[in-house]
């Protein structure tokens, strides 16, 4: 049985919700990267890979066509090729940067891999968003991914099962259901990493686009961008959005820092399900993106590693042509007592809601 067959098998095992629709469910876990498509009665279109559980498009209706708003690849050697800067993928096991790539549990102390300076990033260079997920499609309105990542990968304690359900509704909204499981002590902290650009992927600046942020506070970032365990207020700084605030406005004034532009995780104010935490907007076209989510903290970054890269249909995607909001646990919180924990145990399951709503 190889690995992701036992995925499949576990999740049921497990007692999931299992689709009222099971007689149109199909599974794929081939070892070979292949497309996927939600689509809804407004002529919103999103397609999804295996490769990494991705978002590769998602395409609203314009004047003069679709317009896609997400940084991709045309092909899977986009994907697995060194421009890829986590495009539109699923992060796992831990978003967002481990300061000195170790971290200690129960006493027992992990290495994990460098792949950010003396830091981890994103789980490091292999895994989640690197591999294959199993697939559930034929679920109506959803399509849902699976991984089994064993015990050991990337330096991490305790084989974990990840599911993220992706759902397209009537209301433009794409919905993300993530549930997970370990059979050891360990740490999980997902998060999802869509470029946007509403002008359209491709598009060359992200600047003109409009956000707020309902969040009071950063966590501060001292060297490598790792907190330094304190909060920050946004008042008064070119962090605050509070208030509407074009992305381009204040942007300069952070050229010259660690995070070379807005690299920052937000400590959303208390929110519940409904309440959208950020709204993007783009004036020139009146397209607009709203999140909401049930995570402690959401990660600003502004595209400030984007080199011009050749992306979807011959694009090219330049330095701040796309920002992230990624929802997810605060960074570092392996090492960070004060914030919120990132634990996972045996017995409990692990579960995060994020939504993106779209709107023209
Ligand atoms: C973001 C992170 C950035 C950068 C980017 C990938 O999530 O905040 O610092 O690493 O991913 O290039």
């Amino acid at each position: 049985m190889n690995h992701l067959s036992f995925s499949l098998t576990l999740v049921c095992l497990a007692g999931c919700a299992l689709p009222t629709e099971t007689s149109t469910v199909q599974t794929w876990n081939e070892p070979v990267e292949r497309r996927f498509v939600l689509e809804n009665g407004n002529g919103v279109r999103a397609v999804f890979s295996n490769l990494g559980a991705t978002l590769v498009s998602l395409e609203v209706p314009g004047p003069d066509g679709p317009v896609d708003l997400v940084l991709g690849f045309d092909d899977e050697s986009g994907y697995r090729g060194q421009d890829n800067q986590y495009f539109g993928c699923t992060v796992g096991r831990v978003a967002n940067r481990i300061g000195g790539a170790s971290f200690s549990l129960d006493g027992m102390t992990y290495t994990l891999e460098a792949n950010d300076g003396e830091n981890t990033l994103h789980g490091g260079t292999s895994g989640y968003h690197a591999d294959l997920w199993a697939v559930e499609h034929g679920l109506g309105d959803r399509i849902r991914f699976t991984y089994s990542s064993p015990h050991g990968q990337g330096g991490y304690p305790g084989g974990v099962l990840l599911s993220v359900e992706y759902r397209l509704t009537e209301a433009n909204a794409l919905e993300l259901r993530y549930e997970g499981r370990t059979d050891a002590v360990t740490v999980l902290n997902p998060t999802h990493h869509s470029y946007f650009n509403l002008a359209g992927a491709g598009a060359p600046t992200v600047l003109d686009h409009v956000l707020q942020i309902h969040a009071n506070e950063v966590t501060e970032a001292g060297p490598g961008l790792i907190p330094t365990g304190a909060l920050a207020a946004v008042e008064g700084t070119p962090l605050d959005f509070r208030t509407k605030q074009a992305l381009g406005r204040r942007i300069a004034a952070l050229d010259g820092t660690a995070a070379k532009g807005y690299d920052h995780n937000y400590v959303l104010a208390p929110h519940g399900l409904q309440d959208v935490v950020a709204r993007l907007e783009h004036p020139a076209s009146g397209r607009w993106l709203e999140v909401r989510t049930d995570q402690p903290g959401l990660q600003l970054y502004s595209g400030n590693f984007l080199f011009g890269q050749l992306g979807k249909g011959g694009r090219r995607y330049a330095h701040r042509s796309a920002v992230c909001l990624e929802a997810q646990g605060f960074p570092d919180s392996p090492n960070q007592p004060t914030f919120p924990s990132i634990r996972l145990e045996p017995g409990e399951v692990y579960t995060q809601f994020t939504s993106y709503t779209v709107g023209w």
